[in-house]
């Protein structure tokens, strides 16, 4: 669906996008693991700016391609982000509900600002409204593949996204 090259171009658009608009300003990034381990390692590179990186570890599917629309955290922050302007970095936003609840649980912990960046967004699938304040591509709805993204584990070392046929 979306090559290595587009993939690492629009991670650099957005890259610069984000340095420009923070102006300066230190940024924590934090990585929705474990979709989101590879599109936050470019996305960090394309960013300058003082930046720290934190982890989030999240499940909401079993081994299948449906969300059982129950967050769990796997993995909390090891560092508090009070004060701190927070960029989510998430894979893929489908239903909304992963970045929903973890919108609601970062205000809890007095950040300066919570902003979200995806990679991909799944419109036709909403049941949550999230802000998406960086965008990679809106895609149709397919299941994908590849860069960071699984299917029951498999697959996200592919440099590219992939179509799982028949999804
Ligand atoms: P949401 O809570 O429904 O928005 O789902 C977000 C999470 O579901 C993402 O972070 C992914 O881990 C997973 N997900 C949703 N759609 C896909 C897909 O097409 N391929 C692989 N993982 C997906
Ligand atoms: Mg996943």
């Amino acid at each position: 669906m979306l090559s290595e090259e587009q993939i690492a171009r629009r991670a650099r658009e957005l890259g610069a996008q984000i340095t420009h608009d923070y102006a300066d300003r230190a940024l924590a990034l934090v990585c929705v693991l474990k979709g989101s381990f590879v599109f936050a390692a470019d996305l960090a590179r394309a960013i300058e700016l003082p930046l720290r990186v934190e982890f989030l570890g999240v499940r909401s599917y079993g081994a299948g391609t449906e969300t059982s629309g129950v967050v769990q955290i796997t993995q909390d922050l090891s560092h508090p982000i009070e004060h701190q302007h927070v960029l989510l970095v998430e894979d893929i936003i489908d239903t909304g509900l992963t970045v929903a609840y973890l919108m609601d649980l970062f205000r809890t912990r007095g950040p300066a600002t919570v902003r979200v960046c995806a990679l991909l967004h799944k419109p036709s699938r909403a049941r949550a409204q999230v802000p998406i304040d960086y965008l990679g591509f809106t895609i149709e709805d397919r299941f994908v593949v590849g860069y960071g993204l699984d299917v029951g584990g498999l697959y996200r070392n592919l440099p590219y996204i992939g179509v799982i046929e028949g999804s």
